[in-house]
């Protein structure tokens, strides 16, 4: 890891891109479990990464429901349902309940990825979707 990336890494931490005190708690708690850098880039790719579906059909990933790009409004893949925006920039309500965010990730990942997301994960995704 270079000295640049570090320094990046201190700016993302220092918060300009923190937009709420959900958001903030949020990584104070990743912190607290060991998180050091947050990285918007991890937290896009891994957004839009397909995942394989243990039932065997297809590939999924966040984009299925929240659509390909954050600042647009998304449709659940199952029941048609319209999701508004993730990206901050877009939707002032997003991140504005650590409860919902937790509950949120835990349900998604699992659906997504098969399994919970890390808190390195749920970093990377939430300074991405924040930065938007
Ligand atoms: C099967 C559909 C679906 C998929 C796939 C999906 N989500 Fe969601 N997600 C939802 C719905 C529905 C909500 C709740 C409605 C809302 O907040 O607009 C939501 C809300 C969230 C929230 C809470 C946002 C807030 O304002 O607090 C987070 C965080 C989130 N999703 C992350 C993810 C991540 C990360 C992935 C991929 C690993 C993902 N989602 C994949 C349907 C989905």
């Amino acid at each position: 890891m270079n000295a640049g990336y570090l320094v990046l890494a201190g700016v993302l931490l220092a918060g300009p891109a923190v937009s709420s005190d959900a958001i903030q708690q949020m990584f104070d708690e990743y912190r607290q479990q060991g998180v050091t850098t947050m990285n918007a880039q991890a937290g896009k790719a891994l957004w839009e990464r397909e995942f394989p579906n243990k039932g065997g059909g297809q590939l999924r990933s966040c984009t299925d429901c929240h659509g390909s790009r954050p600042e647009n409004p998304g449709k659940h893949v199952r029941t048609g349902k319209p999701i508004e925006p993730m990206a901050v920039s877009a939707n002032g309500k997003r991140f504005s309940d650590p409860g919902k965010i937790r509950k949120w990730f835990k349900r998604n990942c699992k659906w997504t990825l098969g399994r919970e997301c890390s808190a390195q994960e749920q970093a990377d995704i939430l300074v991405f979707l924040s930065s938007q």
